[in-house]
């Protein structure tokens, strides 16, 4: 939460600060602000809103300055307002500092300077940093980098910072715990940003700051040390990055852009793993761990929200096919229980950004237990990729809408495969139904591509009940938790208020809620549960609600009790049944755009939750 972009080159800073800006504003966009220094004077820049409403504000001004900071705000402390808007500045304005994460002890530092006459302006834990570094180098008349670390050994909580000193302005001084910062060097020209996105036109080459270390880069260099003032040497990355991919290629949102893309992204992610003619899955990243996952005891899946749904499916897929007992745990839960795990369990994480930092959290509990983690995530080189024994990234490609859609049908992918590897590996199944398994994983593609093709049915539906203050949504098995899927959709992008729940759970108390005017939505495909779904459908029907079904193409029993269908082409087994997600990420989506909701920046949400 929170996007940072520092810049110090021969360029003008500022264009490329907001540009930058504008793609990390999925990590927050209720304000933002830059910080740009020219010349020993600092100008700072930040309003309440989103970084274009920035730019509009400051287009009649001369802002000029090859070195700059700037943020977009996912407020933690303090209103969403300018004030609390990014860069802050110390009290005697000796530094200017941008944040992303918490500053858990702020209030008892604040106290502290308080009492040394410190004054504060807004109500952010930010500018308590701010004031701290400063008190720190005043008072110990000590560099600005030394300030920077004495302050931050003060400290608790997470940050990823990016400093300027008004003394020292030819530096940017960064600096990370839990919150994610990444270095671009660029030919006579640094960046420092909370993911690549925002330099990858001007430099493929990045390092990836670890936690408690500090950067400091000038025009002349880049140097990182510890928190504890070791000396690092940068280990420098080559990224490869498709600009189309943050573009939105013609579509109106990102979140359509990024439905539509499925076809593409899960085939990215089978592809160099999944081998037909050898009937075989290969996923490099695991064959050290093929053992442990082998004899696994348990495994436990971890995650949050749509990456924890993305889990309760893969529950189902390594139950049947690895035979392997599972658990599947909200990270944030997880962490603050006192769980019993021990070597022979196999944790695993599942995590969109690689940031979360619950997921983050329990990651570091599990391997302190001695469990062996893996970690399934799509941003490459991110802080939980970074931290698991093994994993698998699940190359979707950036998704820059908050709400998770082509994420999450590739990290079911990757779980089918996991699990159908281990299956196999188990001798579990035999090479002929392997190969038919391998067959129906490597078809999803296609058969999203047919559901794609259903998108005006769908629009119509929309359409009917937009304006339904609630859902229901129901599935049994496998569907269950697409049904979770298909309301959270809906809620976090409407803000339509949506339930899901197993069809079979209604009779307990969900059933009282519906009426004439409650819509409720069945995933239905045809499976070992389809009998059952009917006579939940039925009971449904029984008290007036509105059924519309997802049913497998050409159903005619569900077609002629439910109000409507949308169809998903045939498939065997639960691998196949992530197509269903499909029809419902497009009725959340025309819904909360005919509601006229900002689909790609959903109210109060940011899409890398990076604190607690
Ligand atoms: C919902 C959504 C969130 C994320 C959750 C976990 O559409 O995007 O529920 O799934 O915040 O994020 P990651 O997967 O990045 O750990």
């Amino acid at each position: 939460m929170c996007g940072i972009v520092g810049y110090i080159g021969t360029r003008e800073a500022f264009p490329i600060i907001i540009n930058g800006l504008k793609r990390l504003e999925y990590r927050g966009y209720d304000s933002a602000g830059v910080a740009i220094s020219n010349n020993g004077q600092m100008g700072i820049y930040k309003i309440k809103g989103k970084v274009s409403q920035l730019e509009d504000a400051v287009k009649k001004t001369d802002i000029m300055g090859t070195i700059g900071i700037g943020h977009t705000r996912w407020a933690t402390h303090g209103a969403p307002n300018d004030i609390n808007a990014h860069p802050h500045k110390s009290m005697n304005g000796k530094f200017v500092v941008v944040h992303n994460g918490i500053i858990e002890n702020y209030s008892v530092l604040k106290k502290r300077l308080t009492a040394r006459h410190y004054t504060f302006v807004s109500q952010t834990d930010t500018e308590v940093l701010a004031n701290l570094i400063e008190y720190i180098y005043l008072f110990a008349k000590i560099s600005a980098e030394d300030a920077v670390r004495f302050a931050l050994s003060k400290v608790q909580g997470a940050y990823g910072i990016a400093v300027i000193c008004t003394d020292e302005p030819d530096k940017i001084i960064a600096a990370r715990k839990s919150s994610p910062l990444v270095l671009g060097i660029g030919v006579d020209e640094y960046f420092v940003a909370s993911d690549a996105t925002p330099f990858v036109e001007y430099t493929n080459q990045v390092v990836y700051l670890d936690n408690d270390t500090l950067a400091v880069i000038s025009r002349n260099g880049l140097s990182i040390k510890t928190i504890k003032n070791v000396p690092v040497t940068p280990e420098i990355t080559e990224i490869n990055f498709d600009f189309d991919e943050i573009e939105k290629g013609g579509f109106p949102d990102f979140m359509l852009k990024e439905i539509y893309e499925q076809p593409h992204s899960i085939t990215d992610t089978l592809r160099g793993r999944v081998y037909m003619q050898e009937n075989e899955i290969n996923i490099g990243g695991l064959l050290d761990v093929m053992p442990r996952l082998m004899n696994a005891r348990r495994m436990i899946i971890v995650g949050c929200g749509t990456s924890w749904h993305a889990g309760l499916l893969g529950e189902y897929l390594f139950e049947e096919y690895a035979r392997i007992p599972v658990e599947v745990e909200y990270a944030s839960e997880f962490r603050y229980r006192n769980p019993i795990i021990n070597s022979e369990d196999v944790v695993i994480a599942i995590s969109q950004s690689g940031e979360t930092a619950d997921t983050l959290a329990a990651i570091q509990l599990a391997k302190k237990c001695g469990a062996c983690v893996l970690g399934i995530c799509n941003v490459v080189g991110s802080s939980i990729a970074r931290e698991t024994h093994a994993g698998v990234y699940t190359h979707a490609g950036p998704e820059i809408g908050v709400a998770s859609t082509k994420a999450f049908t590739a990290q079911v992918s990757v779980l089918a495969m996991i699990a159908l590897m281990v299956g196999r590996a188990k001798y579990n199944i035999k090479p002929v139904q392997y190969h038919q398994l391998l067959n129906e994983l490597t078809d999803v593609p296609k058969k999203v591509e047919e559901v794609l093709t259903t998108a005006d049915k769908i629009k119509h539906v929309a359409e009917l009940y937009k304006d339904s203050p609630n859902f229901i949504y129901l599935g049994r098995g496998c569907y269950y938790p697409i049904a979770l899927e298909g309301a959270l959709k809906l809620k976090e992008i409407s803000y339509i208020h949506a339930e899901g729940y197993p069809a079979a759970e209604m009779k307990h108390g969900p059933i009282a809620l519906i009426d004439d005017k409650m819509p409720v939505v069945v995933i239905a495909a045809k499976d070992k549960s389809y009998e059952k779904i009917v006579n939940n459908i039925q009971e449904v029907k029984a008290r007036k609600g509105i059924v519309i079904a997802v049913v497998t193409k050409g159903d005619t029993i569900i077609s002629q009790m439910a109000d409507y269908v949308l169809e998903v082409p045939e498939f065997e087994t639960a691998i196949g049944a992530m197509i269903t997600v499909i029809p419902l990420q497009l009725l959340s989506y025309y819904i909360a755009v005919m509601r006229g909701c900002n689909v790609d920046q959903p109210r109060n949400l940011a899409k890398s939750v990076t604190v607690e």
